[in-house]
This record gives C-alpha cells, structure tokens and sequence, in this order.
C-alpha cells in the first residue's frame, strides 16, 4: 500500500488520454500531472532537446514524491526512454510505445501494420524497430501527421476540415492494407471517431495509453505499491497558460481541476 501520487507528464494537452486511462482503470490512484505547454510542441524537436526538458520535468516530479511515472508522450518514449531510464534508474518508468507495440502484435491478424505519430517519433523508427525485433516477418508502415495536433489543440476534431486531413494522411496507410493502426501520439485518440469514419471498422485502431495503465497497474501490484483511496488527487502543473489547459482538461476529462499551477519548468 503506498498513497503517494503517479506522475504523469506531456509536451501539454495531449496526455490526458493517459490521465484518463489512469483514472478509469487504476481509480485508487493519486495523479500529478505536467503539461509542458509552454514548450509544446516536442514532435518538430531534436532528441536531445526532448531528452533535457523531460529530464527536467521528471525532477520536478520528483519533488512532487511520486513513486512512478508514466511518460504519455510518444514523442518522448520512442526519443528518449533509454537516456531518462539511465539519468533516474531509482523510480519505476513506464512510456507508451511498448504497450503500443504490444497492442499491435495482439491485435493484427495480417501483420500489416500502420504507425501515425508526430515527425520525430516517425523519424525514430522506434515503433517499426520493435515490431519487427517480435516478428520479422511483419509489414510497417510509418506515416507523420503533424496537423493533427493542432486540430485537436483547437477543438477541431470532429469537424470537416478535420476529416479531411485525416483522409488525405492516412490514404498511403490504406493503400497498404493495414489491418491496425497504432496511434502513436497522445493526442491522436480524441480523433478517434474521425478516424473511425476514414478507416472503417476493418481497421483496429490501437491506443497505447490503455496498456500503459495497465503496465502501471502490475508494476505498482508488483511491489506493493497500488493505492485503493476512494477520494484520490489529482493535481495538474503546466508551464504556461492555466486557463487554457483547465478548460480543455475539464471538457475532455469530463470533471472540474480543482488544483492547478504554473511551475516555471527551466529551472529544475
Ligand atoms: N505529445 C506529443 C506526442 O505524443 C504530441 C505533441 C507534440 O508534438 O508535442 O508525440
């Protein structure tokens, strides 16, 4: 039994696809987490500016005394997992692009595979280099969609214009017959429905977020650590625009922030 918070952070808005996971499967659970929406967005960054504001935010994590982290961004996870694993080896790291992985060998029954994610987590091949390390045999397909993010930071996602983009990124993923596709960004699932009118019902769309909490889960029954509070907290830090990141997290996660705050991130 252990009531301390999981710390669970974001290049911004994106990660609360995570929260929520979290929050649904993982109830007893306390939260704390950070949005780097002032430094948003991570997915046109170099792998060491990834890897130095992560870091960054993890030590403020730290002073938070969480007793595990979950890193929501994908961008992250597939960038910069192995460096951050080796700056903070004392506290449990769970990313998303494993259970994303692990989602997809599940759930593909072609072994023809699609990826979606931001610049830099294409362009870190991470996604089709551990599919294809499982099973060689399989067929992956990688496909950048950066406009996706900011139809969703805008509350666009179930517009027009937003099926638009989706049908025009996703139409060489089509063409290769993919069975599943991986979104593998946080912000990709509140597209979901949009991309579900796309891609119809014969591709599985896989959200990572949802194996990350589970992974969570058996860490923290592992060793002893879950919490079964009935009235958990959950705090939420930004480093820039509080207004902004409370009524987007209020109208996706569908209940009010009570505690947020500005922390002024560069310095840890
Ligand atoms: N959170 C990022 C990811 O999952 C998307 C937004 C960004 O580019 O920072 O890759």
């Amino acid at each position: 039994m252990d009531s301390r918070p999981i710390g669970i952070f974001d290049s911004g808005v994106g990660g609360l696809t995570v929260v929520k996971e979290v929050m649904n499967s993982l109830a007893g659970e306390s939260i704390v987490y950070f949005g780097d929406t002032a430094r948003v967005p991570y997915g046109s960054k170099s792998k060491q500016t990834v890897t130095k504001f992560s870091a960054q935010i993890i030590r403020f994590l730290l002073t938070q005394d969480v007793k595990a982290i979950i890193i929501a961004c994908n961008t992250v996870s597939s960038n910069s997992i192995e460096e951050l694993r080796e700056i903070f080896p004392n506290i449990p790291i769970v990313e998303v692009v494993g259970p994303g992985v692990h989602m997809a060998l599940h759930t593909t029954k072609t072994g023809i595979i699609g990826v979606v994610g931001t610049h830099a987590t294409i362009e870190s091949n991470k996604y089709p280099e551990l599919l294809l390390a499982k099973d060689s045999a399989l067929k992956v397909y990688g496909k950048a969609c950066p406009l996706f993010v900011p139809l969703v930071e805008d509350g666009w996602a179930e517009r027009d214009v937003a099926y638009q983009v989706v049908k025009e990124y996703l139409r060489p993923l089509l063409e290769k017959n993919i069975d599943s596709l991986i979104l593998g960004c946080t912000h990709y699932p509140m597209l979901t429905s949009t991309i579900k009118k796309v891609v119809g019902d014969q591709i599985e769309l896989i959200n990572p977020a949802e194996e990350a909490a589970r992974q969570m889960g058996d860490i923290l029954s592992k060793n002893d650590m879950t919490s079964d509070d009935y009235d958990p907290e959950y705090k939420f830090y930004v480093s820039d625009s509080e207004e902004r990141f409370k009524e987007m997290a209020q109208i996706f996660l569908n209940k009010p922030i009570e505690h947020i705050a500005t922390v002024p991130i560069e310095e840890y």
